[in-house]
């Protein structure tokens, strides 16, 4: 019999053999954070849907952000639960509202150790949960959005933060906001741009933590339909020519070969978004018994890597940064 002259196994023999010929590696400094930030609560609530998360107060995010930033990840991403909801969603351009007062909370007690993204959506802060205002047919207005996603952002990056992360899928939203940025003296804030966004059940909890759910309708009319990846390569090209300093994949674990196929087009630091129904998937499969929620999480973040993400949005973040720590990566 006539062996093989390439022998695989011999680099898959030790520890130290696997580590040293590893592709792909994960560190915390890839990882981001996601914050909830909820108005008019005296305490944390926590999320039965998203399970180890809460609702923070702005006192109980800067504890996490401190954490994160302890734990070396590479950012924070914000999202503001108001009390006050409207047609237009107008909280969310309050300077004096939840997401900017975090973020001055969070610049006073993390300074520039990691960095503070802010999700820049209206659906948190409307009455009936779109994305956008809506049209007398129950649409959403794609221009009378963009202007209202203009004032967010420059609201957004008055508070501190390093970067806008543009998640409504509009079209034109990353160049109205960063013409809207240039022009209000914040050139230098970053954007980081939801370029294909599939409308997929994987938002369930996410919407639950956000009280974001759609009253009525669904977001098809402005988010990706999951058949498609030559229109996710269309988007991010879009947004890389509007002046997206990042692009975004989401999800992730159901988009892997979109992530795959974006990394081969563009040079841009791409993220992907390890969506809270993925999170939910492997927290009760962990629960009911059916592998490790360590080992599972940790192998899901690396496949995201490996299909080509350079940053990876995630609620594992946290506790994945921990696993990196004690495993002394
Ligand atoms: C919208 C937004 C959503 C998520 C992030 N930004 C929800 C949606 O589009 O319905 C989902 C994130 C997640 O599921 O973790 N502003």
């Amino acid at each position: 019999m006539a062996f093989p002259e390439e022998r695989p196994r011999r680099l898959r023999r030790s520890p130290a053999l696997r580590r040293l010929s590893a592709e792909t590696r994960l560190h915390p400094a890839d990882l981001v954070h996601p914050l909830f930030i909820r108005e008019g609560i005296a305490a944390p609530v926590a999320l039965e849907a998203l399970p180890g998360h809460r609702q923070e107060t702005v006192e109980s995010a800067v504890v996490e952000a401190r954490r994160a930033a302890e734990l070396g990840l590479g950012a924070v991403l914000l999202f503001g639960v108001p009390v006050r909801k409207d047609a237009s969603g107008s909280e969310a351009w309050n300077d004096e509202g939840i997401v900017q007062t975090a973020l001055r909370a969070l610049r006073r007690a993390v300074g520039d150790a990691c960095v503070l993204i802010a999700d820049c959506c209206l659906d948190e802060y409307t009455d009936h949960g779109h994305c956008g205002v809506l049209r007398p047919d129950g649409g959403v207005d794609n221009d009378r959005t963009l202007e209202l996603y203009a004032r967010v952002a420059v609201s957004q990056a008055a508070a501190g933060a390093d970067v806008i992360a543009p998640s409504g899928m509009m079209d034109g939203q990353v160049s109205m906001i960063r013409s809207a940025l240039d022009a209000a003296g914040f050139s230098d804030t970053a954007i980081l741009a939801y370029s294909a966004k599939y409308a997929t059940v994987m938002y369930g909890p996410f919407r639950d933590a956000a009280d974001c759910a759609p009253r009525s309708g669904d977001r098809r009319g402005y988010q990706m339909d999951p058949a498609n990846s030559r229109e996710a390569v269309r988007e991010v090209a879009l947004d890389v020519a509007e002046g997206a300093d990042m692009v975004m994949v989401k999800p992730a674990l159901t988009c892997l070969d979109v992530i795959a196929r974006v990394r081969s087009e563009v040079s841009l630091p791409l993220a992907a978004y390890n969506v809270s129904g993925e999170y939910a998937m492997i927290v009760h499969a962990a629960r009911a018994g059916a592998f490790d929620e360590r080992a599972a999480a940790l192998e899901a973040l690396t496949a995201i890597r490996r299909a080509g993400a350079d940053i990876v949005i995630s609620y594992h973040a946290l506790q994945a940064a921990g696993w990196l720590r004690d495993q002394g990566a």
